[in-house]
């Protein structure tokens, strides 16, 4: 092989070359489609947990304890692992059950991925935070 088809050998498959360089299942969740996941989340979670993700739905008046704010820090900080694992098996003594009957794999995925997309796309509060 001479100098110059390995070059170009090199060339053509650089692009492969660089996609494996990420670790494998990096983040799960680039798997999910929040625009599917808003499909979801509407039609089973928005009741409880609210159009914009605040747990201000219209059956949340009713549970106790209320349904969370899924765009709080609390909520946001928490590992993909950790809230998949809330939405496939639900949250003990809360009306928040699993979901792993309803929803494959794939769309508790998406879900997590709307959830997400609500964090990041939330208008910055107009009122400055309290000082220290
Ligand atoms: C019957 C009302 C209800 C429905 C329907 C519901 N939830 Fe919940 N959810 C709750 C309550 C109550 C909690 C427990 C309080 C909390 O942690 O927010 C909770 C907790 C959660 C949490 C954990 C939040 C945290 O910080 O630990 C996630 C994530 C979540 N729900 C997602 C969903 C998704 C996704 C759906 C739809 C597939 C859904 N919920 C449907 C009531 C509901």
């Amino acid at each position: 092989m001479t100098k110059l088809t390995l070059f170009l050998v090199l060339l053509i498959f650089w692009p492969f070359l660089a996609v494996s360089e990420f670790p494998a299942g990096a983040s799960e969740l680039s798997r999910g489609d929040p625009e599917r996941g808003r499909e979801i989340y509407d039609k089973y979670c928005m009741e409880c947990h609210g159009e914009t993700g605040r747990g201000d739905g219209p059956r949340a008046a009713l549970l106790a304890p209320r349904p969370g704010n899924l765009v709080s820090a609390a909520t946001s900080t928490k590992s993909d692992a950790e809230l998949l694992g809330i939405i496939t098996n639900g949250a003990p003594r809360t009306a928040m059950r699993g979901w792993k009957d309803e929803l494959t794999e794939e769309d508790r995925l998406n879900v997590l991925a709307f959830i997400r997309s609500l964090v990041r796309f939330q208008k910055p509060s107009l009122t400055p935070p309290p000082p220290e």
